[in-house]
């Protein structure tokens, strides 16, 4: 099966990638590398040992999305590309809302158009608010996002829900996201933030290399075992694999409006406190830290019950935290050393 993944040279897209490619798949990478680069696309060969279709285009250009599925016949999409960050999509909420928005109805259009049937959709735990009883599973109420970010994640599973109950052409699945950490064990693919990372394990490990001079925890007043928020860690390799389940499930699914969602976590919540011990320890390294005030907008806690996707896909996470961030020193180490 030739699958589009766009963002393919993102974070969980390169990721995705190379488990696609493990799994007998013939991944094709769309990405505008706003977010990313092109080292990205040899890390990804030097693990494949393949130089996989790559186009530099933007999923917000209609006609040169119908250009690509005119020259390349897919069996299905995996849907990245998207702006992420919850600070700066609070600052620019129409850059969030037209870039999210207007990609996804590009890709749905364009897919109806060339009859592509199978849809994979990048969502997030963000559509679920602060939950009011933990651990969350799919049928939790969606709460107001506390992000145009998470809210832009709400709306397109509404969007992509609508349309495959109208359209039976097709068929799709909303992954929500947990935390995704970590790196590919070789060390040659993981997270590369532009600018500086918004996100815990990015900041930790540009701290650990001396790239940033402290790390702040955001608060550890909030109403937990240490005060700091808790979060479900996912290794992204674990986080790959489950895309690769979804396609799967789709191309072995015979109704033909079939659309549905999955928590994709590890099931476990850790507090940001325990995230840094565990860095320390499994890394033999002290992170200087400093606690201040909360960030406007974090969630205090939220982790997922992940029955529904171990059941019905048949995947769990493998990887622990320790192993998460062993990988994710590992590769700020070999970037570091690249710089
Ligand atoms: C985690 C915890 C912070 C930075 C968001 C999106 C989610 C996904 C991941 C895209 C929070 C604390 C962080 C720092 C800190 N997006 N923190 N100091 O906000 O849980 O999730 O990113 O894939 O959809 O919602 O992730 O890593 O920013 O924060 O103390 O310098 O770490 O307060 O408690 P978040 P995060």
């Amino acid at each position: 099966m030739k699958i589009l993944v766009t963002g393919g040279a993102g974070f969980i897209g390169s990721h995705t990638v190379v488990e696609l490619h493990q799994a007998g798949f013939q991944p094709v990478i769309l990405d505008n590398l706003y977010n990313s680069n092109r080292s990205v696309l040899n890390g990804i060969k030097q693990i494949t040992g393949v130089d996989f279709p790559f186009y530099e285009y933007d999923c917000n250009d209609l006609e040169k999305l119908r250009e690509l599925f005119d020259k390349e016949q897919f069996d299905g999409v995996i849907h990245f590309a998207a702006y992420k960050a919850v600070g700066e999509s609070v600052q620019k909420p129409l850059a969030y809302y037209e870039n999210n928005l207007v990609s996804l109805l590009n890709l749905l259009n364009v897919m109806q158009e060339y009859k592509v049937p199978n849809f994979v959709f990048s969502s997030s735990c963000t559509v679920y608010g602060q939950p009011e009883s933990l651990p969350v599973t799919e049928d939790t109420p969606r709460l107001p996002a506390t992000s145009p970010y998470g809210n832009t994640k709400a709306i397109a599973e509404d969007i992509i829900r609508d349309h495959v109950h109208a359209a039976p052409s097709v068929k799709a699945i909303a992954l929500r996201y947990f935390n995704p950490i970590g790196a590919h064990e070789s060390g040659l693919i993981g997270e590369l933030p532009n600018g500086v990372p918004s996100n815990l394990v990015p900041y930790i490990t540009q701290t650990a290399a001396g790239l940033r001079d402290s790390l702040t925890v955001f608060g550890d007043d909030y109403d937990t075992a240490d005060g700091t928020c808790v979060r479900d860690f996912i290794h992204v390799v674990d986080l790959a694999k489950a895309h690769v389940k979804a396609l799967s499930l789709l191309e072995q699914t015979e109704a033909s409006n079939y659309y549905d969602v999955f928590n994709v976590g590890t099931g476990e919540g850790y507090t940001v406190l325990n995230l840094i011990n565990t860095f320390e320890t499994v890394n033999n390294l002290k992170l200087n830290y400093n606690i201040g005030p909360r960030r406007a907008g974090d969630v205090e806690k939220i982790y997922a019950q992940a029955d529904k996707v171990n059941t019905i896909m048949n995947w769990k996470a493998e990887k622990t935290l320790a192993e998460s961030l062993r990988d994710a020193w590992n590769w700020q180490l070999k970037i570091t050393q690249t710089k």
